[in-house]
């Protein structure tokens, strides 16, 4: 019974390998593409899993793997740098005037000062990480998710998220916290900072507002000249990655990727569990935040769009990726 069992599988994987020769001959890529995928994450039935939660996120899925590209590393390392065909995308977000050259200058710099991590990403079969990843919408007011964030192993909070006073409905652990200089706050000793540059000078000021403060960081909004984090867990996104999911998931929808999205995509990433919490604007298109008073409705943005990003969470939803909150 076994052997037939073993039998089996073999002559099932010799006709996947088959068709994947066919395909290549043929040079379909798109079904091609479709298979190699399947053969990649089909160790789930021929052997071991990708990882040890009920499903994994990677787990074959045609409109998923349309747009997942796990060769993406997400983080900034010496050996996962900007590539200059990056660099021309991602200079125009917001003016950069460093060139190529003096973008490279700038990231040397930010390796020569802080052990740069790019920690969780690979998946582990021995490994089943939940995520919590938590924005800032006013939905989360009056929730009381606080224990079901809290519960997660890797728990993600972005920008100006505070849990002092919200612990009820928001909990009380932040693992990472995703920011730009114009966005940053403090963070305690245990959390992962992770800046999402969005110009050269961001990078510029990270150097300077974790070591002499000296920086005159020029912005269209004043920055922190020093903030309080953990140098030993300074985490920065690769603009690369932006490109990736302005191009591949948001189909070049807005100028691109908000901090939420951006964010979202990340944890397809590295966690193998999705959890969303604190998205969704109210019903006029405001994105209010949960910790402000509401006086005037505001923080609407021309360069995100906002109906695109959040039809692809309710996509990623409907396709069981991840599990949203909606307060
Ligand atoms: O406003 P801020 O950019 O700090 O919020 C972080 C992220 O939280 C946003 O990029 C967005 O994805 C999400 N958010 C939301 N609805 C709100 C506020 C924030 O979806 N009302």
């Amino acid at each position: 019974m076994a052997a037939w069992s073993s039998n089996k599988k073999w002559t099932v994987l010799c006709f996947l390998l088959w068709i994947t020769v066919t395909c290549m001959l043929y040079q379909n890529q798109t079904t091609f593409r479709y298979i190699k995928t399947f053969l990649d994450n089909s160790t789930g039935f021929l052997s071991s899993k990708t990882c040890a939660c009920q499903k994994c996120l990677t787990d074959y899925h045609p409109w998923f793997l349309e747009r997942f590209n796990k060769s993406v590393n997400p983080f900034l390392t010496r050996e996962n740098s900007l590539s200059s065909e990056a660099y021309n995308w991602w200079k125009n977000l917001q003016n950069d005037h460093a060139g190529f050259t003096g973008y490279r200058q700038v990231e040397e710099k930010l390796f020569g000062t802080f052990p740069i991590g790019a920690d969780f990403v690979d998946p582990r079969p021995d490994r089943c990480r939940t995520c919590a990843v938590v924005g800032n919408s006013d939905n989360l007011k009056g929730s009381r998710y606080g224990p079901m964030i809290d519960i997660n192993d890797v728990v993600i909070r972005m920008n100006g998220a505070r849990t002092k006073g919200f612990e009820a409905d928001v909990g009380s652990r932040t693992t990472l916290h995703v920011m730009y200089p114009e966005s940053a706050v403090d963070l305690a000793n245990t959390t992962h900072l992770v800046l999402f540059p969005y110009k050269t000078p961001d990078i510029r000021w990270l150097i300077s507002a974790l070591t002499t403060g000296s920086l005159k960081f020029m912005s269209y909004k004043q920055a922190k000249a020093r903030i309080t984090a953990n140098k030993d867990l300074v985490m920065v996104l690769n603009p690369a990655f932006m490109k990736y999911v302005h191009e591949k998931w948001l189909e070049k929808h807005g100028s691109y990727p908000s901090t939420g999205i951006l964010t979202l995509v990340l944890s397809l990433h590295i966690c193998d569990e999705v959890n969303v919490f604190g998205y969704g604007a109210d019903k006029d298109g405001n994105w209010n935040h949960y910790w402000e008073v509401i006086e005037s409705k505001h923080h609407r943005s021309a360069q995100h769009n906002r109906n695109y990003e959040y039809n692809l969470l309710t996509e990623l939803s409907d396709h069981e990726k991840l599990q949203m909150f909606r307060g």
